[in-house]
């Protein structure tokens, strides 16, 4: 029996730009609105870690109602009484050392098992040639570190990753500290940074150049305003629930309100080039960044090459890229990805592994992946090594009648996605 698929969704708030409006609330100056925030537990930790350096920052709504959050700036943050646990989140980690680089005090911050398993020197290297200084209290490169911030000096920094974790940590570092900054990167990473400054008054000016992307960020003195935000859909989520329309029998799926930055639609492309029918209606601009709702219907899709290039507009997208290449006609090969090994887990070995427990066809490369599509029938046990986008993307091949799949793990989904097992069970009867 082919699945049917036919609704009108949305998904939860955009998890990065919900890092970033609940960091600059908290160094703005006033009364900001900030509503459709991810409940998510990474921006829990963002919000509890802004919390420890007293900011006042209420509890996330599960519903995506609005809060408002009081900022005096980051002059009134306070050394920290307890290490800063920043969960699971990279994002929270790496952003917050950038923000807190300039401040006065020393600050520890740290994480669950899989955050202190990945590389923080290159965030921390920058910094420390700004001026901040990190105690590396455990394993070398590894949280948990201690931060001993103080007053910086100008950056001009060229990253040799396409990495908004580095490029934003050191585009807060230059702007708390009220020195020049700029970050030239090999391709372009998410904006969001950019975007939310500019539309806070910040002049920076952003350009390709030779070699790459650019963005400088002038010494910037004045206080920030407070924001009137609607966080919109997250993208990386909405790639899950238009991989399961893709792949059902028939019907079509409509996923209202989603995030259709550029620097974050690259699942969507590639898939297009699978064959992928996916039609935008209703868009818009929302906060700053281009918002539409996304028409999904049932494809026949064909893999397709994937180079370096492509990878950073759909960096968290690979797994269930990956999935959907497992069901399509002939090869998929993903290269350029090595930066899959550094993310919650080693996302490359565990999407390969995890494909051929089930019976599919996967191969393992050093910088990334190769996956042959069949439509035979796929069956066994997933392990989600507590990473949240491997459990919704074997989620969504176990949500096809023909499939049987135990994932190890599912709660971790509510990392990026509460209600996500649940709502895949609503969208497929
Ligand atoms: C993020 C940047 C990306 C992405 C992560 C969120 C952000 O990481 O994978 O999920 O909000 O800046 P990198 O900067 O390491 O590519």
């Amino acid at each position: 029996m082919k699945l049917q698929i036919h609704g009108d969704t949305h998904v939860p708030g955009d998890k990065s730009i919900t890092h970033r409006a609940l960091m600059f609330a908290a160094l703005a100056h006033g009364e900001s609105r900030l509503s459709g925030l991810l409940p998510g537990e990474d921006c829990r930790s963002t919000a509890s870690v802004l919390r420890a350096l007293g900011c006042s920052i209420p509890e996330i709504p599960q519903d995506g109602s609005e809060i408002r959050v009081t900022g005096h700036g980051a002059g009134e943050w306070r050394r920290p009484e307890v290490e800063l646990d920043c969960g699971n989140s990279g994002t929270t980690a790496r952003l917050m050392m950038g923000l807190l680089a300039s401040r006065p005090f020393a600050a520890t911050l740290t994480g669950d098992e899989s955050l202190r398993g990945r590389p923080m020197r290159r965030v921390t290297a920058p910094l420390h040639q700004m001026g901040a200084h990190f105690n590396e209290a455990g394993e070398p490169d590894r949280l948990p570190i201690e931060i001993v911030g103080g007053p910086l000096r100008s950056l001009d920094y060229a990253s040799p990753t396409a990495s908004a974790q580095v490029k934003s940590a050191i585009l807060l570092a230059g702007l708390t500290a009220g020195v020049p900054v700029s970050v030239t990167e090999p391709n372009l990473s998410r904006d969001h940074t950019e975007r939310m400054l500019a539309g806070l008054g910040v002049h920076l000016q952003a350009s390709q150049v030779e070699g790459g992307w650019r963005v400088a960020v002038p010494a910037h003195q004045r206080p920030l305003p407070a924001l009137d935000l609607r966080v919109p859909g997250d993208p990386s989520s909405a790639a899950f629930l238009a991989a399961l329309a893709l792949m059902a029998g028939e019907g079509e799926l409509v996923i209202r309100g989603v995030c259709v930055n550029p620097t974050r639609t690259g699942f969507f492309t590639i898939a297009q080039r699978m064959g992928a029918q996916i039609e935008r209606s209703n868009e818009r601009t929302e906060g700053g960044e281009p918002v539409a709702d996304l028409v999904v219907r049932p494809s026949t899709l064909r893999g397709t090459p994937v180079g370096g290039g492509a990878v950073p507009a759909a960096v968290d997208e690979i797994p269930i890229l990956a999935v959907l290449a497992a069901r399509a006609e002939g090869e998929t090969r993903i290269a350029g990805a090595g930066e899959l090994r550094v993310k919650e887990t080693d996302r490359i070995a565990a999407i390969a592994d995890n494909l051929r427990a089930l019976g599919a066809d996967a191969e393992e490369l050093e910088d990334g992946l190769v996956v042959r599509g069949s439509d035979r029938p796929l069956a066994g046990r997933v392990k989600t090594y507590g990473d949240h986008r491997i459990a919704m993307a074997f989620g969504v091949l176990g949500a096809f009648p023909e499939n049987e799949v135990e994932i190890d793990d599912p709660a971790c989904a509510a990392v990026s996605f509460p209600g996500f097992f649940e709502r895949l069970q609503e969208l497929t009867g």
